[in-house]
């Protein structure tokens, strides 16, 4: 038995006041053997070392043993000690049970303030985030783990105490410094290192900006449909929101709205989800109306490096010098979701108050992670990561494409559709169920989205949401045909 055995005992010890010290130092042998902080066949100390951890006589800590082998939760073996055993008693197995019985949920007893009610109340987050058609779920199989993990080998060989303690800097500087020049080559982002602010990904930019520069009750126009995991955030953090509807050409402004916004949130790149680009007459509307309302843009730009054909749309903050715009981006569907880190570019005024805030509300870490991945993309592994899985998702999109064409037909597909992202949406008559057909999918394993879901309007089209960026071939034609049998049988 380690001390950390015995510091545990000891802990028990205090509670087990009834009684004298054998019978309390069994009963807390006892407790521990049917937690299994002393697990089946685990060796029990020598009671000549255990008493002096303890501070107590070897003839207590002897009378305790005894008294656990009378009942049969330990075994002594002849010259070889005293073993827990295998097999625990009828009564504690009982005891067991009801201690690990799982404690019903006291729902009625819980209060939650408000904005967590709010919270629960909108939450999104879906368990199924992997496997036919997941949307959004980038091949995370498909990531140079090795490649990674040798650069982390080499980083980590002897890290800088820097790199061992919070950051208040705003994330890694060589991140930082990388990711300056990545998005001014690949996104047309204008912007230097000095305003690049490193998240967990996109959704801590988004608290983190509503947080700090809007107050309760101000107003954030939204696209409609839009993802929600932005508007529950918004949400939480007291603002307004005011959906927008979205047509060919991205998010149609109301310019005429009499309580101006302070967050426009707009996914120009690839409107999420229906797919349409911001066209460029609306780009310019947008940041004009939001200079001349103190209003600030909020690009989401999620998925953009997936486009399949065509030269890729640049990023609306560069469009203009100094535009008022938070641009936004994340590892989550180049490399993988789970490394949560994401970015923002902001306007210069906006760093260092942004930096502190970061600091002060989650103090700043993964300076290890994030030093590798600055290498990864120094040497050319993220770009030529990106171009592989650009081929991959493009052939698997065209695939799935091929199937929805030869057993559903042309009409099924959205006129939004354009050749990119990681995702597609399935046309679906106006009173079809589309809630209900995902939930029919799901019960036979196939995971899609209804697009109804991501409206706030009542005006609602009906589509599913298929991704297939992280689903082969083979395996994309057998839940095909599971779903197509799903809406065989719900229209
Ligand atoms: C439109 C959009 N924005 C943001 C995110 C989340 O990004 P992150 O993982 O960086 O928080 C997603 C995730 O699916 C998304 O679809």
């Amino acid at each position: 038995m380690q001390s950390l055995h015995a510091d545990h005992l000891l802990q028990r010890l205090q509670q087990e006041t009834a009684g004298p010290l054998h019978e309390r130092l069994f009963r807390c042998l006892r407790g521990a053997i049917i937690d299994g902080v002393l697990p089946a066949t685990h060796r029990l100390p020598a009671s000549r070392d255990l008493a002096r951890e303890l501070g107590v006589s070897r003839n207590t800590v002897l009378n305790a043993y005894e008294t656990l082998r009378a009942e049969g939760y330990v075994q002594a073996r002849t010259g070889s000690g005293t073993w827990v055993a295998e097999v625990l008693p009828e009564s504690c197995l009982q005891s067991q049970a009801r201690a690990r019985a799982p404690t019903p949920p006291r729902r009625g007893k819980v209060t939650l303030s408000q904005r967590g009610n709010t919270l629960l109340g909108h939450a999104g987050a879906s368990p199924h985030q992997w496997g036919a058609f997941v949307p959004g779920a980038p091949d995370v199989t498909a990531f140079p783990h090795a490649q990674f993990s040798r650069i982390q080998a080499r980083l980590n060989r002897e890290p800088e105490i820097d790199r061992l303690i919070y950051s208040s800097s705003g994330g890694g500087v060589e991140l930082r410094a990388a990711l300056a020049d990545y998005l001014r080559v690949a996104r047309s982002v204008a912007c230097d290192a000095e305003q690049i602010i490193i998240t967990e990904g996109i959704h801590q930019g988004v608290d983190l900006i509503s947080r700090l520069l809007c107050d309760n009750g101000d107003r954030a126009w939204l696209e409609d449909p839009g993802y929600w995991g932005t508007r529950n955030l918004l949400r939480i953090n007291g603002l307004e929101i005011r959906p927008m509807p979205v047509d060919e050409q991205g998010l149609v402004p109301d310019l005429s709205d009499p309580h101006p916004p302070r967050l426009i949130c707009v996914t120009p790149s690839h409107q999420y989800p229906l797919g349409s680009h911001l066209s460029l007459a609306r780009r310019q509307q947008l940041l004009a109306y939001a200079r001349q309302h103190g209003s600030w843009i909020v690009e989401d730009d999620y998925d953009s490096e997936f486009r399949f054909s065509g030269q890729p749309f640049p990023a609306l903050q560069g469009l203009e010098p100094d535009s008022p715009v938070i641009y936004m981006g994340t590892f989550s569907k180049t490399l993988y979701p789970a490394l949560r880190i994401g970015y923002m570019v902001v306007p210069r005024a906006l760093a260092e108050p942004l930096r502190l805030a970061a600091a002060e509300l989650y103090r700043g870490g993964h300076l290890l992670i994030q030093r590798a991945l600055a290498e990864f993309i120094r040497e050319g592994h993220y770009a030529a990561h990106i171009r592989r899985m650009r081929l991959l998702y493009g052939k698997r999109r065209a695939f799935l494409i091929g199937l929805i064409q030869r057993y559903l037909g042309d009409a099924w597909l959205r006129e939004f559709n354009h050749d990119a992202g990681l995702h597609l949406v399935l046309n679906l008559p106006a009173d079809a169920d589309d809630v209900m057909i995902a939930a029919r999918a799901l019960r036979r394993g196939v995971k899609v989205r209804p697009l109804s879901q991501y409206y706030m309007q009542p005006q609602r089209r009906r589509g599913l949401l298929l991704g297939f960026a992280c689903v082969e071939e083979k395996k994309m034609m057998a839940a095909f045909g599971v779903l197509k049998q799903c809406l065989d049988s719900g229209s």
